[in-house]
């Protein structure tokens, strides 16, 4: 077990640069499959994530090279159809190269991925939009097994949830399907319009992205680009509730403000100095942060990858807070990580009630997920004494170099 030891107390200081978005970067890797050719990606973290993805297409038949924060990706003009459950059960986000498969070689043998620790996570909205351009698929010993005649059918699909994966599922058929998709309720991510504009870019003809209606006007091909990857904004949202929490002054550098709104504005409600600027921020925690109560949302929401850090933040807070928690049904599995160390929240179905107490104290903990993680992470900057952070590969999923990261702004951690 990967473990990280950290020592509370710390006021964290200086600047700090990230990566581009572990939510971006995974499925712009998968649109490469769309067109065979050397794709090119820059601005890449090294993350767990991003490793896996890469197993995922080499099994697939692509090429990988990765080199320092950029990555090629050699598609064939024949690919292997079948994404297998060692893979997909690791990272659920390889569900999105069914669209790809189906599109590109008619056949998608994909390992359904089941739950994770965030609850269920049904596909049932990606299933049935591919259903609706023509696709049909079955469950054959917990492998779905899809089917296409020819090639995506244009149509309008109405999402029921502003769902990210199954937006970027259809954009993914419709951009080579015959005729036009319309998107209704679409997800309006900063990371779906970062997909948006790297389809564009490889002859896509999308329009309303970054919008809830958009339209693909399927083409017969796509060509092989040159992409830089956004900044990750849950990535420099971290860094940012590690200056609060710590009392500190850290300027997260590379990233985009404006992606991070409603966090920044709640975090200025703890009390926390924010200044932005193009590419930048900088927070001046506050001695002890204000109570603040929030909901989690899909953009321009809340977003529920940061509630954890912030509901860490909000353990030591004067008053009670309250979160709610609308995208994910087990979301708060971690609290009781966090009681341990004498934070008090209650949980009453999808809100957490955080009264926030005077101290936190150190000691050993589990990261059920990749924000969790970080959270317990952030919560042991904050507490008295020593707090190890067990089953810390989650946190690499998503976070390159974490523990350099906080190091080189001063926190006393290390890796165990
Ligand atoms: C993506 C992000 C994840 C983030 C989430 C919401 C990646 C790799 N992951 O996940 O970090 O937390 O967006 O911003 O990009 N749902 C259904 N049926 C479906 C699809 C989704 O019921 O077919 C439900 C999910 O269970 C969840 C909600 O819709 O409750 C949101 O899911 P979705 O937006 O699809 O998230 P992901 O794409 O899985």
């Amino acid at each position: 077990m990967s473990v990280i030891v950290v020592e509370g107390g710390a006021r964290l200081q200086g600047t700090v640069g990230v990566r581009g978005a572990k939510n971006a970067v995974l499925k712009e890797m998968v649109s490469a499959l769309l067109a065979p050719g050397r794709h090119h990606l820059t601005n890449v973290p090294t993350i767990l994530d991003v490793e896996l993805m890469s197993q995922v297409l080499e099994h697939l038949g692509c090429r990988v090279e990765q080199g320092n924060e950029e990555l090629w990706l050699l598609v064939p003009d024949e690919l292997n159809p079948e994404a297998p459950i060692e893979l997909v059960r690791q990272m659920r986000a390889s569900i999105v190269v069914l669209g790809p498969l189906l599109a590109r070689t008619g056949v998608a043998r994909v390992a359904l991925p089941g739950g994770d620790d965030l609850g269920a996570r049904p596909i049932d909205m990606h299933l049935g939009g591919l259903e609706a351009m023509g696709a049909e698929f079955e469950l054959v010993h917990g492998e779905l097994v899809g089917a296409l005649d020819g090639r995506f059918k244009g149509t309008e699909v109405e999402l029921p949830f502003p769902s990210v994966g199954a937006t970027e599922s259809l954009l993914f058929a419709g951009a080579t399907a015959e005729g036009e998709t319309v998107i209704v309720n679409a997800a309006r991510e900063p990371e779906i319009l970062d997909l948006i504009d790297h389809l564009v870019a490889m002859g896509a003809d999308i329009t309303g992205g970054g919008t809830s209606l958009v339209t693909v006007v399927g083409v017969e091909a796509l060509s092989a680009v040159e992409h830089r990857v956004i900044p990750d904004r849950l990535e420099a949202g971290t860094y940012a509730v590690a200056a609060a929490i710590t009392g500190g002054d850290v300027t997260v550098t590379g990233c985009a403000p404006t992606h991070l709104r409603m966090e920044l504005m709640k975090l200025e409600e703890t009390g926390a100095q924010v200044e932005r600027g193009d590419g930048w921020l900088r927070v001046i925690g506050p001695e002890r942060p204000t109570h603040v109560d929030f909901a989690t949302l899909p953009f321009p929401g809340f977003h529920t990858d940061m509630h954890p850090q912030m509901v860490a933040l909000l353990t030591v807070a004067s008053g009670t807070s309250v979160i709610t928690e609308n995208l994910y049904d087990s979301r708060f599995r971690y609290v009781g990580e966090l009681a341990r160390m004498g934070a008090d929240i209650t949980i009453e179905v999808q809100h957490a009630i955080v009264r926030g107490v005077d101290r936190l104290s150190g000691c050993p903990v589990l990261a059920p997920d990749i924000r969790a993680g970080a959270a317990l992470v952030l919560a042991g900057l904050r507490a008295d004494g020593t707090t190890s952070v067990g089953d810390a590969e989650h946190i690499d999923r998503g976070y390159e170099d974490f523990t350099g990261r906080l190091g080189a702004l001063g926190a006393l951690v290390s890796r165990g």
